[in-house]
């Protein structure tokens, strides 16, 4: 990971090394944030985000959850993140943008703290390590519940949601696996700490339901799309426990992560097929981000 040395707060250029934010931001105390992650990629000499409109968009979506009151419009947040990438030498970055509190009074309920807007980029060639892309993640069922919709929304990219994760993430390294699979309060699959997840069952392909609390993954729109475009059947519905062990292939979809084979769900063994469904999907999203398969320039936005 390489960050980048220039990011984008409130308008202006500033340096990584030299910011330094309040001890009093406000978010930092009480976790009401938002955030996005985008990746650019280099298609041909040709820089390009992926899906950036739609990223934004969410972004406001999970502000309005939170009666986050956003300073820019989705506009001037676009033009900036491809600012800070040109301002950082272009090259393929993870792009983050964050919503958050900053310093102002102290107390859950305040009301006077600015909303500041940052955007920093850096390089993350592989968020769930080369080693574990190529022999397929090995999932644990977490033992902490998914937080409910009726706590926090789901839908919304918040900070809160992801002390959730973490604590689901670590327990899944600290038990040997990669990857957490969170259950929600009725014991239905949700989501991994930061991906969706899939199941292929004699040839049909199921995920989860946005009703049953998760984040409405871009990069799991994008594979529902193309799965479509393929002719295979898709349903966004309610996996058990039991179902999502008994499929015959499981994988994971996220900006970060990218799409990736599921070999392991617990004491599960799944067959790393090159022949499988999820291996088709994975492929042709890669094809479209390596620029490989051609015809979905609409989700390609150039920088
Ligand atoms: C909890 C969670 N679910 C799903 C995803 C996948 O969403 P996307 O494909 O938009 O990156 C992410 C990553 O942002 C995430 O953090």
């Amino acid at each position: 990971m390489e960050l980048g040395q220039k990011f984008w707060l409130n308008g202006e250029i500033a340096d990584v090394d030299k910011d330094k934010i309040s001890i009093l931001t406000h978010t930092l105390h009480y976790g009401t944030g938002v955030f996005e992650g985008i990746r650019c990629f280099n298609i041909k000499g040709n820089l390009v985000a992926f899906r950036l409109k739609d990223h934004i968009s969410r972004l406001f979506k999970s502000a309005e959850a939170y009666s986050i009151k956003m300073q820019y419009t989705q506009d001037q947040i676009t033009e900036a993140c491809k600012h800070v990438v040109k301002v950082n030498g272009s090259k393929d970055f993870y792009i983050r943008p964050l919503i958050y509190y900053g310093a102002g009074e102290m107390g859950v309920g305040s009301s006077k703290n600015p909303v500041d807007s940052a955007i920093v980029v850096w390089t993350w060639p592989s968020y769930l390590s080369k080693e574990t892309e190529e022999r397929g993640v090995k999932c644990m069922i977490s033992s902490w519940m998914k937080i409910p919709n009726e706590s926090l929304p789901q839908y919304a990219k918040g900070v809160a949601n992801y002390a959730n994760s973490r604590l689901a993430k670590l327990e899944a390294t600290n038990n040997g696996y990669d990857e957490s699979i969170l259950l929600n309060k009725n014991g239905l699959v949700t989501e991994c700490s930061g991906e969706n997840i899939f199941m292929v069952k004699d040839g049909k392909i199921t995920t989860p339901a946005v009703s049953v609390g998760i984040l409405e993954g871009i990069t799991r729109d994008s594979v529902i799309s193309i799965a479509k475009k393929l002719g295979f059947s898709v349903t966004e519905g309610n996996i058990t426990k039991d179902e999502l062990l008994d499929a015959d292939e499981a994988f994971l979809t996220g900006t970060a992560a990218g799409v990736h084979q599921i070999s392991r769900i617990d004491d599960k063994d799944f067959q790393m097929n090159e022949a499988s469904i999820s291996n088709e999907l994975k492929n042709f999203y890669f094809g479209i981000v390596s620029g490989e398969k051609t015809g979905f320039d609409s989700w390609l936005d150039k920088i």
